[in-house]
Protein backbone atom coordinates (compact mmCIF):
# COMPACT_ATOMS: atom_id res chain seq x y z
CA UNK A 1 0.00 0.00 0.00
CA UNK A 2 2.69 2.48 1.11
CA UNK A 3 4.40 1.01 -2.62
CA UNK A 4 1.36 2.19 -4.49
CA UNK A 5 1.43 5.31 -2.43
CA UNK A 6 5.38 6.58 -2.93
CA UNK A 7 4.57 5.54 -6.53
CA UNK A 8 1.59 7.79 -6.93
CA UNK A 9 3.41 10.55 -4.99
CA UNK A 10 6.35 9.72 -7.65
CA UNK A 11 3.59 10.26 -10.44
CA UNK A 12 2.26 13.75 -8.85
CA UNK A 13 5.55 15.20 -8.29
CA UNK A 14 6.90 13.95 -12.22
CA UNK A 15 3.64 16.14 -13.31
CA UNK A 16 4.40 19.08 -11.65
CA UNK A 17 8.14 18.83 -12.40
CA UNK A 18 7.14 19.11 -16.08
CA UNK A 19 4.94 22.02 -15.60
CA UNK A 20 7.26 23.56 -13.38
CA UNK A 21 10.48 23.33 -15.47
CA UNK A 22 8.73 23.13 -18.88
CA UNK A 23 11.09 26.05 -21.32
CA UNK A 24 8.85 29.04 -22.51
CA UNK A 25 7.31 28.76 -25.46
CA UNK A 26 5.82 31.66 -26.98
CA UNK A 27 2.19 30.61 -27.99
CA UNK A 28 1.40 28.10 -25.33
CA UNK A 29 0.47 29.67 -21.49
CA UNK A 30 2.54 28.33 -19.20
CA UNK A 31 2.98 28.58 -15.40
CA UNK A 32 4.04 31.87 -14.09
CA UNK A 33 7.15 31.51 -11.40
CA UNK A 34 4.51 33.34 -9.41
CA UNK A 35 1.78 30.37 -9.73
CA UNK A 36 4.23 27.43 -8.77
CA UNK A 37 3.72 26.45 -5.37
CA UNK A 38 7.72 26.18 -4.41
CA UNK A 39 6.57 24.95 -1.05
CA UNK A 40 4.53 22.11 -1.81
CA UNK A 41 6.96 21.24 -4.78
CA UNK A 42 9.35 21.47 -2.11
CA UNK A 43 7.82 19.33 0.44
CA UNK A 44 7.08 16.61 -1.52
CA UNK A 45 10.53 16.85 -3.28
CA UNK A 46 12.24 16.48 -0.02
CA UNK A 47 9.98 13.84 0.83
CA UNK A 48 10.83 11.53 -1.33
CA UNK A 49 14.31 12.26 -1.04
CA UNK A 50 14.35 11.64 2.70
CA UNK A 51 12.11 8.29 2.10
CA UNK A 52 15.75 7.26 -0.41
CA UNK A 53 18.03 7.95 2.18
CA UNK A 54 15.94 6.47 4.95
CA UNK A 55 15.53 3.22 3.28
CA UNK A 56 19.06 2.80 2.33
CA UNK A 57 19.86 3.97 5.76
CA UNK A 58 17.72 1.40 7.33
CA UNK A 59 18.91 -1.28 5.05
CA UNK A 60 22.54 -0.62 5.55
CA UNK A 61 21.96 -1.15 9.53
CA UNK A 62 20.24 -3.91 9.14
CA UNK A 63 22.97 -5.76 7.11
CA UNK A 64 26.28 -4.93 8.69
CA UNK A 65 25.37 -2.39 11.82
CA UNK A 66 26.04 1.44 12.28
CA UNK A 67 29.65 1.00 11.35
CA UNK A 68 28.93 -0.82 7.95
CA UNK A 69 26.60 2.10 7.73
CA UNK A 70 28.38 5.13 7.64
CA UNK A 71 30.77 3.47 5.32
CA UNK A 72 27.53 3.05 3.25
CA UNK A 73 26.23 6.77 3.85
CA UNK A 74 29.44 7.96 3.23
CA UNK A 75 29.50 7.04 -0.27
CA UNK A 76 25.96 6.64 -1.27
CA UNK A 77 24.30 9.71 0.69
CA UNK A 78 25.39 12.31 -1.99
CA UNK A 79 24.71 10.25 -5.20
CA UNK A 80 21.25 9.59 -3.92
CA UNK A 81 20.58 13.32 -3.81
CA UNK A 82 22.33 14.21 -6.63
CA UNK A 83 20.51 11.78 -8.49
CA UNK A 84 17.25 13.20 -7.48
CA UNK A 85 18.38 16.68 -7.97
CA UNK A 86 18.96 15.75 -11.57
CA UNK A 87 15.71 13.94 -12.09
CA UNK A 88 13.65 16.75 -10.63
CA UNK A 89 16.04 19.56 -12.02
CA UNK A 90 16.94 21.13 -8.84
CA UNK A 91 19.69 20.93 -6.75
CA UNK A 92 18.48 18.85 -3.57
CA UNK A 93 21.25 19.27 -0.80
CA UNK A 94 21.04 18.77 3.28
CA UNK A 95 22.72 21.47 5.53
CA UNK A 96 23.99 22.03 9.03
CA UNK A 97 25.72 24.32 11.17
CA UNK A 98 27.17 20.75 13.10
CA UNK A 99 27.66 19.89 9.41
CA UNK A 100 29.63 15.82 8.74
CA UNK A 101 30.27 15.90 5.43
CA UNK A 102 32.01 19.27 4.35
CA UNK A 103 29.90 19.99 1.37
CA UNK A 104 26.91 20.30 4.03
CA UNK A 105 28.23 23.72 5.25
CA UNK A 106 25.75 26.80 6.20
CA UNK A 107 25.93 29.25 3.29
CA UNK A 108 25.33 32.82 4.78
CA UNK A 109 21.85 32.75 3.54
CA UNK A 110 21.22 29.06 4.77
CA UNK A 111 23.02 30.39 8.11
CA UNK A 112 19.62 33.27 8.77
CA UNK A 113 17.04 30.30 8.19
CA UNK A 114 18.64 27.66 10.45
CA UNK A 115 19.21 30.51 13.51
CA UNK A 116 15.67 30.98 12.96
CA UNK A 117 14.82 27.33 13.25
CA UNK A 118 16.40 27.38 16.31
CA UNK A 119 14.85 30.35 17.86
CA UNK A 120 11.17 28.98 16.89
CA UNK A 121 12.23 25.99 18.65
CA UNK A 122 13.28 27.49 21.60
CA UNK A 123 10.19 29.56 21.55
CA UNK A 124 8.25 25.96 21.13
CA UNK A 125 7.17 27.06 17.81
CA UNK A 126 6.34 24.98 15.29
CA UNK A 127 8.99 24.37 12.16
CA UNK A 128 7.83 25.36 9.07
CA UNK A 129 9.17 24.77 5.14
CA UNK A 130 10.07 28.26 3.39
CA UNK A 131 11.05 29.93 0.39
CA UNK A 132 13.47 32.30 -0.04
CA UNK A 133 13.85 34.41 -3.60
CA UNK A 134 16.78 35.23 -4.84
CA UNK A 135 17.62 36.30 -8.13
CA UNK A 136 18.59 33.69 -9.98
CA UNK A 137 16.44 30.76 -7.78
CA UNK A 138 14.04 29.85 -5.22
CA UNK A 139 15.29 28.23 -2.35
CA UNK A 140 13.32 26.17 -0.28
CA UNK A 141 14.50 25.16 3.22
CA UNK A 142 12.83 22.55 5.71
CA UNK A 143 13.96 21.32 9.06
CA UNK A 144 15.25 18.25 9.84
CA UNK A 145 14.80 17.60 13.54
CA UNK A 146 16.22 14.63 15.39
CA UNK A 147 13.29 12.34 15.94
CA UNK A 148 14.70 9.17 16.19
CA UNK A 149 16.67 7.31 18.51
CA UNK A 150 18.71 5.46 15.66
CA UNK A 151 20.28 8.80 14.34
CA UNK A 152 22.18 8.75 17.60
CA UNK A 153 24.10 5.40 16.93
CA UNK A 154 25.69 8.09 14.25
CA UNK A 155 24.79 11.71 15.50
CA UNK A 156 24.20 11.15 19.61
CA UNK A 157 27.13 12.09 22.14
CA UNK A 158 30.80 10.04 22.18
CA UNK A 159 29.26 7.41 24.46
CA UNK A 160 26.16 6.38 22.82
CA UNK A 161 28.15 5.85 19.39
CA UNK A 162 30.16 2.39 19.40
CA UNK A 163 33.94 2.96 18.91
CA UNK A 164 33.98 1.17 15.83
CA UNK A 165 31.41 3.21 14.21
CA UNK A 166 33.03 6.86 15.74
CA UNK A 167 36.61 5.06 14.47
CA UNK A 168 34.93 4.91 11.14
CA UNK A 169 33.04 8.27 11.52
CA UNK A 170 36.62 10.09 12.24
CA UNK A 171 38.42 8.30 9.33
CA UNK A 172 35.74 9.55 6.60
CA UNK A 173 34.90 12.62 7.91
CA UNK A 174 38.25 13.99 9.82
CA UNK A 175 36.19 17.48 10.29
CA UNK A 176 32.95 15.40 11.72
CA UNK A 177 30.77 18.43 13.62
CA UNK A 178 27.50 16.33 13.56
CA UNK A 179 27.75 14.57 16.79
CA UNK A 180 26.91 15.73 20.76
CA UNK A 181 22.90 15.61 19.57
CA UNK A 182 20.09 14.65 21.43
CA UNK A 183 16.56 13.80 20.30
CA UNK A 184 14.00 16.53 19.11
CA UNK A 185 17.33 18.97 18.34
CA UNK A 186 17.85 20.64 14.78
CA UNK A 187 19.92 18.40 13.10
CA UNK A 188 20.40 20.34 9.50
CA UNK A 189 17.54 21.29 7.04
CA UNK A 190 16.65 20.35 3.48
CA UNK A 191 17.84 22.89 1.03
CA UNK A 192 16.09 22.85 -2.76
CA UNK A 193 17.16 25.31 -4.90
CA UNK A 194 15.37 25.65 -7.76
CA UNK A 195 16.29 27.94 -10.90
CA UNK A 196 14.43 30.65 -11.60
CA UNK A 197 11.58 29.99 -15.18
CA UNK A 198 11.98 32.25 -17.45
CA UNK A 199 8.97 34.97 -16.84
CA UNK A 200 9.76 37.82 -19.27
C1 LIG B 1 24.95 4.83 10.32
C2 LIG B 1 25.25 6.15 10.78
C3 LIG B 1 24.20 7.20 10.62
C4 LIG B 1 22.92 7.20 11.11
C5 LIG B 1 22.22 6.11 11.88
C6 LIG B 1 22.36 8.49 10.76
N1 LIG B 1 23.27 9.24 10.08
FE1 LIG B 1 23.04 11.13 9.45
N2 LIG B 1 24.85 11.07 8.55
C7 LIG B 1 25.71 10.00 8.57
C8 LIG B 1 26.81 10.25 7.68
C9 LIG B 1 27.99 9.31 7.41
C10 LIG B 1 26.57 11.51 7.10
C11 LIG B 1 27.42 12.23 6.06
C12 LIG B 1 26.85 11.86 4.68
C13 LIG B 1 27.54 12.59 3.56
O1 LIG B 1 28.73 12.33 3.31
O2 LIG B 1 26.88 13.43 2.93
C14 LIG B 1 25.33 12.00 7.68
C15 LIG B 1 24.78 13.22 7.36
C16 LIG B 1 23.58 13.68 7.87
C17 LIG B 1 23.01 14.97 7.55
C18 LIG B 1 23.58 16.01 6.58
C19 LIG B 1 24.36 17.07 7.24
C20 LIG B 1 25.77 16.68 7.64
O3 LIG B 1 25.99 16.57 8.85
O4 LIG B 1 26.64 16.47 6.76
C21 LIG B 1 21.84 15.05 8.23
C22 LIG B 1 20.88 16.22 8.24
C23 LIG B 1 21.67 13.81 8.96
N3 LIG B 1 22.76 13.00 8.72
C24 LIG B 1 20.58 13.51 9.75
C25 LIG B 1 20.35 12.25 10.28
C26 LIG B 1 19.11 11.87 10.95
C27 LIG B 1 17.94 12.80 11.20
C28 LIG B 1 19.23 10.55 11.29
C29 LIG B 1 18.20 9.65 11.90
C30 LIG B 1 16.99 9.46 11.13
C31 LIG B 1 20.57 10.13 10.86
N4 LIG B 1 21.19 11.18 10.25
C32 LIG B 1 21.09 8.86 11.06
C33 LIG B 1 25.57 8.87 9.33
C34 LIG B 1 24.40 8.49 9.96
Amino acid sequence: MSKILSYFTLLLLLIISTVACRPKTTNTPIAHPAEINYTSLGDSISMVAQQALMGQLMRAMEEGGSTHAVNFCSERAIPITDSLSKKYNCEIKRVALGNRNPDNRLTAADQKIYDSYIQSLEDSIVLESKVVEQQNEMLFYKPIVLGMPACLQCHGKNDEINPATRAAIQSKYPEDKATGFSMGELRGMWKISFPATTDN
